[in-house]
């Protein structure tokens, strides 16, 4: 990890210099930090630019400046940026993660910034939120759909947990065409499905950049179906991939709901992480 230091005049006592090797024995980074005395922990981001910096800014101006009295969940919270800046906002944030490496990251960030009583971090799977009873005001949900092999499980789940907003971002295909009528088609009638507009999504069998944890490419018209789908309305697209979500009661997502088959398929899901007995 290269470390750049913003503020050189910050940056000559020992504070900083003891932070950039507890940064850099807590390597390797994925999100950015600029914590105290200039130190950032992946200044050169293979993402381009000062990520997830760069997003946040894009979404920041579209959130309310007072988050007091918020509950957030940020799911897939990698390191923390986003938690942390929420909780500087004023909420209260459980951040949740798979990776312990990245979780390290995080608590020890949040002690740095002095952000350890407003931010909560525990090692959770999302489809194992399905044991927490809680909803949230906001639901952070950028960077992880398309890592999970069963995203709508997933999405419907986190769906039914926001109350007031979630913000969703997912790798997407190119193209930002909508097909104008989803509603039916009689059997043989298939070539709308072929329409670039049509709700549609890449599925990765192998890898997909090299990693091989990325199962699925949405389009931009799958991407608001599925959201609507799960019992959202699309509220705004601060920027490319970046959906706001509000819930929408009156919207059209009761066919699901109506097949009762979230918590079975959660169930599932969970079975599926166990060996059989004897296995
Ligand atoms: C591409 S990173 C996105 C991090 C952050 N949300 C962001 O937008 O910058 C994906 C993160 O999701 C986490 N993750 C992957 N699968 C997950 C799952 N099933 N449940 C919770 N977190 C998961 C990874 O460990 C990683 O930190």
């Amino acid at each position: 990890m290269r470390m750049r230091t913003a503020d050189p005049d910050l940056t000559r006592g020992p504070d900083a210099d003891s932070l950039r090797r507890q940064a850099e024995a807590l390597g390797p980074w994925f999100h950015n930090l600029h914590l105290p005395g200039g130190v950032e922990t992946v200044p050169d981001h293979f993402l381009g630019g000062d990520f997830p910096c760069f997003k946040w800014q894009q979404i920041a101006p579209h959130l309310p400046a007072d988050l007091a009295g918020w509950r957030v969940l940020d799911v897939g919270c990698n390191a923390g940026f986003y938690s942390f800046e929420l909780a500087r906002r004023g909420a209260g944030v459980l951040a949740v993660d798979v990776d312990e490496h990245y979780l390290e990251q995080a608590r020890w960030a949040a002690q740095v910034q002095g952000l350890a009583d407003r931010v909560q971090f525990r090692r959770l799977g999302v489809y194992e939120l399905a044991a927490l009873p809680d909803r949230f005001d906001l639901v952070w949900f950028m960077g992880v759909f398309y890592h999970l092999r069963y995203p709508l499980l997933a999405l419907d789940l986190l769906a039914q947990r926001t109350l007031r907003l979630m913000v969703f971002q997912t790798l997407s295909l190119p193209g930002d065409s909508v097909y104008p009528d989803t509603r039916d088609h009689p059997i043989d009638d298939r070539e709308p499905l072929l329409d670039p507009g049509w709700p549609k999504m890449a599925f990765i069998e192998h890898r997909f950049a090299g990693d091989p944890t990325n199962w699925w490419v949405p389009n931009h018209a799958g991407i608001e179906a599925m959201l609507r789908s799960s019992g959202l309305r699309v509220a705004g697209r601060p920027a490319g991939e970046i959906y706001l979500c509000e819930p929408d009661p009156s919207g059209d997502s009761a066919r699901w709901r109506r097949t009762g088959a979230l918590e079975p398929a959660l169930a599932a899901v969970q079975a599926l992480g166990r060996r059989p007995a004897g296995a």
